[in-house]
C-alpha cells in the first residue's frame, strides 16, 4: 500500500474506532439509567414504566445502529487480520451480535404477564452479556490502535 493510501486507511480506522467507543459510552449510560428504573419497577414503583419503555426503545434503536456500524466498518475483522490472536474472539463477538439483537427484542416487549421481578432477572443477565461483550470489543479496538501507532511508522 502506498503511504498516502495507508494514511487514509489508518485515519478511517481511527475515526471508526472513536465512533464505536463513543457508542459504547452512550449505550452503557442508557444501561445504567435503565438499571435504576428496573430496580424501582421490580420493587413495585410503576410510576417509571413509561420512562423505562422510552429508554428501552431508545437503547434498542441505538444498539441495532451500533451493531450495523460495527459490522459495516469491518474494524473488528481488520483487528483480527492484523493480530491473529484476536481472531477467535472477533468471531465470537460477531456471533454474539445476533444473539444480543434477539435478547433486546425480547426485552423490548416488556415484562408481559411475568412481572417486573422476572424482567429484572432477564435484564440483569442481558446487561452482564452486554458489558462483557463491549469490554472485549474495547480491548480488541485498543489493541488494534496500539498496533497502528507502534506499527509501520
Ligand atoms: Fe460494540
Amino acid at each position: 500500500m502506498n503511504p498516502a493510501t495507508e494514511d487514509r486507511t489508518k485515519n478511517q480506522g481511527e475515526a471508526d474506532r472513536h465512533a464505536l467507543e463513543s457508542d459504547h459510552k452512550t449505550l452503557r449510560g442508557l444501561m445504567d439509567q435503565m438499571g435504576g428504573l428496573v430496580a424501582k419497577l421490580a420493587a413495585g414503583d410503576s410510576s417509571v414504566e413509561t420512562e423505562m419503555s422510552g429508554l428501552l426503545d431508545e437503547f434498542r434503536r441505538l444498539l441495532v445502529l451500533h451493531f450495523d456500524r460495527e459490522e459495516e466498518s469491518g474494524v473488528l475483522e481488520q483487528a483480527a487480520e492484523a493480530q491473529p490472536r484476536f481472531g477467535r474472539r472477533v468471531d465470537e463477538l460477531l456471533l454474539e451480535h445476533g444473539e444480543m439483537r434477539q435478547s433486546v427484542d425480547e426485552l423490548s416487549a416488556g415484562p408481559g404477564g411475568r412481572g417486573w421481578g422476572d424482567f429484572q432477572t432477564r435484564f440483569d443477565s442481558f446487561r452482564s452479556v452486554f458489558e462483557t461483550h463491549e469490554q472485549a470489543e474495547n480491548e480488541v479496538l485498543m489493541g488494534a490502535y496500539l498496533d497502528d501507532i507502534g506499527g509501520h511508522d
